[in-house]
């Protein structure tokens, strides 16, 4: 049976974990960088890249000794080659090439987006290809239909701001610390999601794209107003954001229908408010609703391992050179066309 490790340093998460190829994670572990960046109010690329060099080491020697496993033991090590934060994804990639060429064991470079792709069949066997994915992250907010592994057909961006990247900057607006997203998500629930009048950019539209920029403007309009409590905001913002994320989704089961399952992945999939939208709107069109369990949502090295189980069960496929780069921009579907503002989370 298949061992991976996996290796996970593009963002502010130091992980490894091992996972076999019948979906057991084996063992993992993860150290979050909160505390080290927190007094910036977002990540610092440095502090990052050298806090994954000082804990990546002796994180995945315990996971072994966790495990009761040696290298030798592993049919493969997998990390994210990108997209990220370049010099955390080369403290992970590089790390990963060393223990690959002394063990003699196949090197799997994982885009990072790819992970959180295929990380919902990690948790459930039953989920078969095609499905239709909502990727939302802190870096990214797509709409794909996952064809297969490797098969990623991107149906929808964001033109302008990521999902989380919206939670971040409103949870900053209302001086709520970082990271943004859970304690917005906290907050509303206090809030009512009526009391402020926020705009739903491209609601409507007839391009399938997301824009998330307009409406963080208007959070902070309504707290400069002094007229709202942060409550209010904060859940009026939240509802102002699912409302986005549904009408885009509409848009695409009309438009690329046939997938029986809608799927969500990526840090905000944690959202308790997001999940509840989206399970009702599944409903409504007959299709499952398939979501990982909150753990596997935010970063992870389970979802980079399981991405390489994945890969290895794939024909033919023995493994990625030792020279293969570490990329900060990495498209999952490299044959999307550009959007209008190109340049712009690709
Ligand atoms: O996937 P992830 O851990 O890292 C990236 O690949 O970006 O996603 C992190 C993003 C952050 O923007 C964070 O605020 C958001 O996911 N997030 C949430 C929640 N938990 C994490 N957003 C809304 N509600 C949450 N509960
Ligand atoms: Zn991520």
């Amino acid at each position: 049976m298949a061992l991976v490790l996996g290796i996970e340093s593009s963002c502010d998460e130091t992980a490894a974990a091992l996972v076999t190829h019948d979906r057991r994670i084996v063992a993992q572990k993860i150290a979050s960088q909160d505390e080290a960046h927190a007094p910036y109010g977002g990540v610092v690329p440095e502090i990052a890249a050298r806090a994954h060099a000082e804990r990546l080491a002796p994180m995945i020697a315990a996971v072994l000794e966790e495990a009761d496993v040696s290298l030798a033991d592993c049919d493969a090590i997998a990390a994210t080659a990108g997209p990220g934060l370049i010099g955390g994804v080369m403290v992970g990639l590089v790390s990963a090439k060393a223990l690959a060429m002394a063990s003699d064991t196949p090197l799997i470079a994982i885009n990072h987006l790819e992970g959180h792709a295929l990380s919902p069949r990690l948790a459930d066997p039953e989920l078969e290809f095609p499905y239709l994915l909502l990727l939302v992250s802190g870096g990214h907010c797509q709409i794909l239909r996952v064809e297969g592994v490797g098969q990623y057909r991107r149906l929808a961006t964001t033109i302008d701001d990521a999902l989380g990247e919206a939670f971040d900057k409103t949870a900053k607006i209302l001086g709520l610390g970082f990271p943004g997203g859970p304690a917005v998500e906290k907050l509303a629930l206090e809030g009512d999601p009526q009391a402020v009048p926020l705009p739903r950019p491209l609601v409507g539209s007839g391009e399938p794209h997301f824009s998330f920029a307009g409406l963080k403007s208007a959070v902070l309009r309504a707290k400069d107003s002094g007229k709202y409590g942060d409550a209010d905001i904060a859940a009026s913002f939240q509802r102002a954001a699912i409302d986005c994320v549904t009408d885009r989704l509409r848009m695409a089961v009309r438009d690329h229908g046939g997938c029986p399952a809608l799927v969500v992945a990526g840090g905000v999939a944690a959202n308790a408010s997001v999940r509840g939208a989206l399970t009702d709107l599944a409903a409504s069109y007959d299709m499952r609703f398939v979501a990982p369990p909150v753990p596997l949502c935010t970063d992870n090295a389970a979802m980079i391992a399981w991405a390489g189980c994945e890969r290895l069960g794939q024909k033919g496929f023995a493994g990625d050179p030792l020279d293969i780069p570490a990329r900060p921009r990495w498209p999952l579907d490299p044959d999307a066309e550009p959007v209008r503002g190109a340049g712009v989370k690709a």
